[in-house]
């Protein structure tokens, strides 16, 4: 502990506390905090490893689907026993707030390290990763000085080379949001309907998948999010050794904005029976450690300033992050379902 970063000083004290009671050498109540997880990489279980190892915290994880969480945490009411809600998305996260799951926190750590555009403004929610949607290109074949917008993708030059996943998935519900409260709703709709216009084949598959498909020739420009680029390049699989090196990034800008983004954020449970240890989660969260395990490990974006990305995102370039108040994910993510609805784009 003497080599703790100064980071978690408060927390260190929040220990010291709250000692557990020694009965022949065993704790008689280990600490606890009960995480929802919408996340499902391997490297997160290092970074609470880590945490335990700072705090004597034990971290007991629940993974499951973000709707599977926020329903579950509704009818669990009163008696869930989570205390502490992560998603990889900031609408879901706007609409546990809505529904009244979250509990608002003031802490000034996390507000000092976390952008006020990455989290809540009334402290339900703190971003603690971003990942930019991007566009993936074939460099066999594509100029990649035609693709500096979103709006570039839906010319007539890009018939039949667009790959992109359903649009049930939020990330691109987000990025429609994000459209929407930008330029508004006609816009929005032109876009999608643009996209579906210009498609390589029917939206299906995951980001990853979208990425393969461009090695296969299958479609030369994949809608991903930035992470998942960074992974597959990190990969070592020789079957993914045509889409690694065929593919190239760009950063596309929304409407002067900048590139879209998005989170994967968490927010203390409004029945949090382990309220210091939740907040002690987050706030090692947005600590060095594991901001650069978030970096390193899954390719994500550090909120933390200073905090360096990974070196295969570092090649494509810098991200010029919009910084849309992220709260209007979660505002337009109703009206960007029934949009992709009427654009066709299923
Ligand atoms: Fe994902």
């Amino acid at each position: 502990m003497r080599n703790a970063p100064s980071i978690l000083a408060p927390l260190m004290v929040l220990v010291a506390c709250n000692a557990p009671e020694f009965h022949s050498g065993k704790p008689l109540r280990e600490r606890v905090v009960n995480v929802y997880s919408h996340r499902h990489y391997e490297s997160d279980q290092q970074i609470f490893d880590g945490f335990t190892k700072r705090t004597g915290i034990h971290v007991n994880l629940v993974m499951a689907d973000d709707d599977e969480i926020l329903t579950r945490l509704q009818q669990e009411g009163a008696n869930s026993p989570c205390d502490l809600l992560i998603t990889s998305d900031a609408g879901r996260l706007g609409l546990a707030k809505r529904r009244d799951l979250l509990r608002p926190i003031h802490d000034s750590l996390l507000e000092a390290v976390i952008p006020s555009h990455l989290r809540d403004a009334d402290g339900n929610w703190f971003g603690l990763t971003m990942r930019a949607r991007v566009f993936a290109y074939d460099k066999r074949t594509v100029d990649p000085s035609h693709l500096r917008t979103y709006a570039d993708l839906t010319k007539p030059e890009w018939k039949g080379q667009v790959l992109v996943r359903t649009s049930e998935h939020v990330y691109n519900q987000s990025l429609l949001a994000a459209m929407i409260a930008h330029e508004g709703r006609d816009s929005a709709l032109a876009w999608a309907k643009g996209i579906v216009a210009n498609l390589a084949r029917e939206p299906k598959g995951s980001d990853t998948d979208q990425l393969l498909a461009i090695g296969e020739g299958i479609g030369s420009v994949a809608i991903v999010n930035s992470y998942y680029i960074g992974k597959l390049m990190k990969n070592t699989d020789p079957a993914r050794d045509p889409a690694r090196a065929a593919i190239g990034v760009v950063f596309p800008d929304l409407d002067g904005h900048g590139t879209h983004v998005n989170i994967s954020g968490a927010g203390v449970a409004r029945h949090a029976e382990h309220m210091p240890e939740a907040v002690a989660l987050l706030e090692y969260l947005v600590s060095d450690e594991a901001q650069a395990l978030f970096a390193e490990g899954n390719e994500e974006y550090p909120v933390k300033a200073g905090v360096p990305i990974a070196r295969e995102l570092a090649a494509f370039g810098t991200l010029t992050p919009d910084t849309l108040d992220l709260q209007a994910l979660a505002t337009y993510n109703a009206e960007a379902v029934k949009l992709f609805d009427a654009a066709g784009w299923h």
